[in-house]
């Protein structure tokens, strides 16, 4: 496994990514008690003066978002995040997917993650400490996130592979659509990067087969998807969304093409 997020905390996929994922959580809450689980959770909490200012992928994702005015509500809601782990200013850290749902729980909610490097839930693991509901497990993420859904009422689920394996889409479309068939109440969003259409359209083929229910995909492109080698945008495919997911999609990701994104990008959101 050579997959090292730190490389890429902070990047306009995390954005988009992490802004939907605030708003999905609040919008789940307003149902009762929540639990948010995390197949693919990695360390929680990102110091970006290492690997990331190496990358310097968070220069032109969370850095750029720090210093932009006039955000919409829900891009505030991330900036507001960032900024209080930054108390001093700037942005030397970067919350993870668990920190932001654990800063977010309530009594009663839970967050269930699982991270598969043995370093990394080490860290997952101190990055949660704080909160006693939220939860870091070893192990596979894509079986045990079945299993974790079956132990509660319509979970909110996060699959976010590092798409470095070539069976991450199978595994991925598998997950959500065995979670769905299992409890109908559930939400799941898989975030996949745009690479080439060909394996994007083939993973959304595949989750419409599996005919588990209303499918809604927030896609930013930062530019021409003319080289396949490069992430050039990303995607959060959400099965079973909640009310008023697209207005908060359109809201995200006109956001992340506009401010993160090179001439030409653009962002679209549709119902499969
Ligand atoms: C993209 S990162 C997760 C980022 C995190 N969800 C966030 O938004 O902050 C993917 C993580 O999945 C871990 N991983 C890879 N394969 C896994 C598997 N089968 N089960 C659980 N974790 C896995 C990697 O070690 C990596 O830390």
């Amino acid at each position: 496994m050579n997959y090292r997020h730190s490389f890429h905390a902070g990047n306009f996929a995390d954005i988009l990514k992490h802004a939907l994922l605030l708003w999905l959580v609040q919008a789940r809450q307003a149902a009762g008690p929540l639990t948010v689980i995390d197949s693919h959770a990695g360390a929680g909490l990102y110091d970006l003066s290492g690997d990331g200012a190496r990358s310097r992928e968070a220069e032109a994702g969370v850095e750029r978002l720090m210093a932009s005015r006039d955000r919409p509500s829900l891009i505030e809601a991330l900036a507001a995040e960032v900024a209080a782990i930054n108390p001093e200013g700037g942005v030397e850290l970067y919350p993870g997917s668990p920190l932001l749902v654990a800063h977010r729980l309530r009594t009663g909610d839970r967050y269930v993650g699982f991270e598969m490097n043995p370093p990394v839930r080490d860290l997952l693991e101190q990055a949660l400490s704080a909160w006693p509901s939220a939860q870091a497990n070893g192990g596979d993420g894509y079986d045990q996130a079945v299993v974790a859904a079956r132990t509660a009422r319509g979970p909110l689920i996060l699959i976010d592979p590092p798409f470095e394996r070539p069976d991450d889409y199978v595994r991925s479309a598998e997950t959500a659509a065995a979670i769905v068939r299992a409890d109908r109440t559930a939400t799941v969003a898989v975030w996949t990067p745009l690479k080439d259409l060909e394996t994007f359209d083939g993973f959304i083929r595949r989750i419409e087969a599996a005919k588990v229910g209303p499918v809604l995909v927030a896609e930013a492109r930062l530019r021409p998807l003319t080289n396949p080698m490069k992430m050039n945008g990303c995607a959060l495919v959400i099965v079973n969304p909640p009310e008023g997911a697209e207005v908060a999609a359109r809201v995200v990701c006109d956001w992340v093409a506009a401010v993160l994104g090179d001439e030409g990008a653009r962002a679209a959101v549709w119902q499969v």
